[in-house]
């Protein structure tokens, strides 16, 4: 049966129960009509499914899944390619276990890099998130499983999660916050979305009609489910209205009655109702084939996928040389968590994974290996026989890798961190074996940024190698010893302070506010625009090779007048290096002259190749309108200003040695007259020009005749200037010419 005869076989009572699910991670079903109930479950690293049941924060048991490294690893490998190949283990896994709809991906923006689940978000970049995630949401869609893209929006802190207010422009929402799921919903149409527990600018995401069907229905043209975070409903009727379809979990009876109660009393009408019926009948329509499947998925070649990708997504952020070791070598693995590994984070996200591989067993099977804890990650007390014993291990081998990181309880869903410190024990125990054996390479293991300062003066090499999933423990001993060349690259700025970052002065607010004070300077925007030194810079990774980029041709097309314009970039790569490795050309887009302030450079584009030692490629970079463009709040959309662009090519954000400057021209970007507009706006306008002299033909007193004073006069509206009798048209005369002015652009007063 259609969606819609179904609709008319539903009672009123069916329909408002629909709405919300049946329990925890079920739909509900309607025998009579063989609307069968369909299993979500969470996302996004791995599945962690509860069918007999469960809670949201991971605190039962789930399923046993393949734990991939967490988003703030796969990331870094800057790969949309490689995030569609775990979706669609992913997808798989979730075939056999028939569970139809994956909550995942979370694509929100790295406000600060305090926020507790920064693990388990992309980037601090709206561009590499939406490309990564379109990746992992086609990868999980094209198993006819589904996705749930979260957390929808502004979700950029876990303090007070579920009644903060971000206080953030329409500009910053649209170039910062919006864009990943603009583009994963325009790409790939993911069969829900997840609304956001938090308020923006007041209204909470589940009732807030202009960002569930202004923005994302009626502009986005998303065709699916919105569901709510779990618990993120508090008015279901004003949710219902704004465009929430699904309600989880249940808050029964509660949500069903009201929202009968409401189509009786006629303050929500049912056609609304109807609509949001329509969606989850559609998303169970969808979800049913998996409830029948019978298969399964082979979790060793899941398990080698999950080593593959964290060996890819790993960066390389100093090397003296001292890396890649030759296999066989003597080497010190030093560190609890080479032995207890640290491989994702806490929450709703934590998978029970199907095996687990610690560093310390992976390189023994490479190394000549010894083995000292040197600090304990439940306690941050320097432990001296533990450090003694480090530095005694240290002395006897020839190299030591040594790992360092974030103790579990220091990042996690539920709370954001309040520094950005590596624990004193473990920086201890790092100084003094360095000092008994120079020969450290540093591995780091963390889902959030940490800061450096006091590892890399004792670090030969240092290898970011985030949370790395279940199998990161072999793709840990998989670049140390040189079996993969490392190609990760930073999806966000490593600063030097925490006091550094943009949003250090408003984060996390207070009192159910945190203000977005900084606006669109975000990650290295705003250490770009403010001028600030980093530690290691937005894009940045080394490799065993290295790599030229040059011959940059830049070619526009189209325009801005009919809304196409377009750029195609080109260079050409070379691997002048050794051994073969894959390199991740990006590309900025500058527009140095501007009516707002926009960030010095933004990325808009960027691809990763593969290239045998001495191999050469010619790669191209299609660049679309809106990588020129802002948002315009007083006109309310996409604005390209004409003039110089700046578009840049490098290996990361802060080394862009090729630019090429392109002239665009551009419709003048104007807001309509009015008699509230200034006497230059009106002076900047052909017919307000016009309109002027006409004034001054009749009679009143000619502006224009006053002409230096423009400048001390030009500010202000038509109608002050009224005020002064005599000097200026009058009042009648300027609301005149303001509505001629809108009669011949036809807007309309
Ligand atoms: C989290 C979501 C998650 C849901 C279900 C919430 O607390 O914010 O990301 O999907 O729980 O576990």
């Amino acid at each position: 049966m259609s969606v819609n005869a179904l609709l008319t076989q539903l009672t009123l009572q069916e329909k408002a129960s629909l709405t919300s699910g049946a329990e925890f991670w079920y739909t509900v079903g309607v025998d009579r009509l063989g609307i069968r109930p369909i299993m979500v479950s969470d996302g996004p690293h791995g599945l962690r499914a509860q069918p007999t049941g469960g809670d949201h924060v991971g605190l039962s048991g789930s399923v046993p899944a393949t734990c991939f490294p967490p988003a703030a690893t796969v990331a870094s490998s800057w790969d949309p390619s490689l995030l569609y190949e775990v979706g669609r283990a992913i997808g798989q896994e979730a075939r056999a276990i028939n569970l139809s709809v994956v909550l995942g991906p979370g694509v929100n923006i790295k406000r600060s890099p305090l926020c507790g689940r920064n693990f388990e978000y992309l980037s601090e970049d709206p561009y590499l998130a939406g490309e990564l995630g379109v990746g992992i949401v086609d990868g999980i869609q094209s198993k006819g499983v589904g996705t749930s893209l979260k957390h929808f929006a502004a979700n950029n802190q876990e303090t007070d999660r579920l009644r903060v207010s971000a206080e953030v422009t329409e500009r910053a929402l649209r170039e910062i916050y919006l864009p990943a799921f603009e583009k994963i919903v325009t790409t790939s149409q993911p069969w829900t979305v997840m609304c956001s527990y938090n308020k923006i600018n007041g209204v909470s995401s589940s009732e807030n009609h202009w960002l569930l069907t202004d923005v994302l229905r009626d502009e986005w043209g998303f065709e699916g489910l919105v569901m709510s975070d779990w618990g993120a409903v508090y008015d279901r009727v004003a949710a219902a209205a704004a465009g929430l379809d699904l309600e989880m979990p249940p808050a029964l009876p509660y949500s069903p009655d009201a929202i009968v109660a409401a189509v009786t009393d006629g303050s929500l009408p049912e056609e609304v109702l109807d609509d949001r019926v329509r969606a989850v009948l559609r998303l169970a329509e969808q979800g049913a084939p998996i409830l029948d499947l019978d298969e399964s998925y082979d979790a060793d070649v899941h398990h080698a996928l999950a080593r593959r990708v964290a060996g890819e997504s790993a960066v390389l952020l100093t090397n003296d040389g001292l890396l890649p070791i030759a296999p066989g070598t003597k080497v010190a693995v030093i560190g609890e968590f080479a032995r207890t590994p640290r491989y994702q984070g806490a929450g709703s996200s934590q998978v029970n994974p199907t095996k687990v591989v610690s560093p310390l067993d992976a390189l023994s099977e490479v190394f000549d290996t010894t083995f000292a804890a040197a600090y304990t990650i439940d306690s941050y007390e320097v432990d001296d026989a533990l450090v003694t014993e480090a530095v005694d291990v240290a002395k006897d081998a020839d190299t030591v890798v040594m790992l360092i990181g974030l103790p579990g309880p220091e990042e996690s869903e539920g709370f954001d961190r309040t520094h950005m410190n590596l624990p004193a024990n473990q920086l201890r125990a790092l100084a003094a074996v360095a000092e008994a054996n120079p020969r450290v390479a540093v591995v780091l293991v963390n889902g959030s940024s940490v800061l450096l300062g006091d590892v890399t003066p004792h670090a030969s090499a240092l290898l970011e190698a985030w949370l790395g999933g279940q199998a990161g423990g072999g793709a840990i001993a998989d670049i140390v010893s040189g079996a993969v060349n490392p190609s990760g690259r930073l999806a966000e700025t490593l600063p030097h302070r925490l006091e550094d970052s943009s949003s250090y002065l408003n984060f996390p607010g207070a009192w159910q506010k945190v203000l977005y004070g900084e606006d669109v300077f975000v990650g290295y925007r705003g250490y770009d625009a403010s001028h600030i030194d980093v530690a290691f810079p937005f894009g940045y990774g080394l490799s065993y090779t290295s790599f030229e980029t040059s011959d940059l041709e830049v070619v526009t097309r189209g325009s801005v007048a009919t809304n196409d314009l377009a750029a195609s970039v080109s260079v050409t790569v070379t691997n002048t290096g050794a051994v073969s490795g894959r390199h991740v050309v990006q590309v900025y887009v500058s527009d140095p002259v501007a009516s707002v302030a926009r960030p010095p450079r933004e990325l808009k584009g960027f691809t990763k190749v593969a290239l045998d030692a001495g191999a050469s490629t010619r790669v191209s970079i299609d660049l679309d309108q809106r990588a020129f463009s802002f948002w315009l709040e007083t006109l309310g959309r996409w604005v390209v200003e004409s003039g110089d662009f700046v578009v840049a090519v490098g290996d990361n954000s802060r080394d862009l040695p090729l630019t090429r400057t392109i002239t665009v021209d551009a419709p003048p970007v104007a807001a309509p007259l009015t008699e509230w507009s200034t006497y230059q706006e009106w002076l900047a306008d052909e017919q307000g020009r016009a309109l002027l002299d006409e004034a001054a033909a009749a009679g009143q007193p000619d502006l224009r005749s006053y002409g230096d004073l423009v400048e001390v006069i030009g500010n202000f509206p038509l109608m002050s200037l009224a005020t002064f009798a005599g000097m200026a048209p009058d009042h009648d005369t300027v609301l005149s010419m303001a509505a001629t002015w809108a009669e011949r652009h036809g807007a309309g007063r």
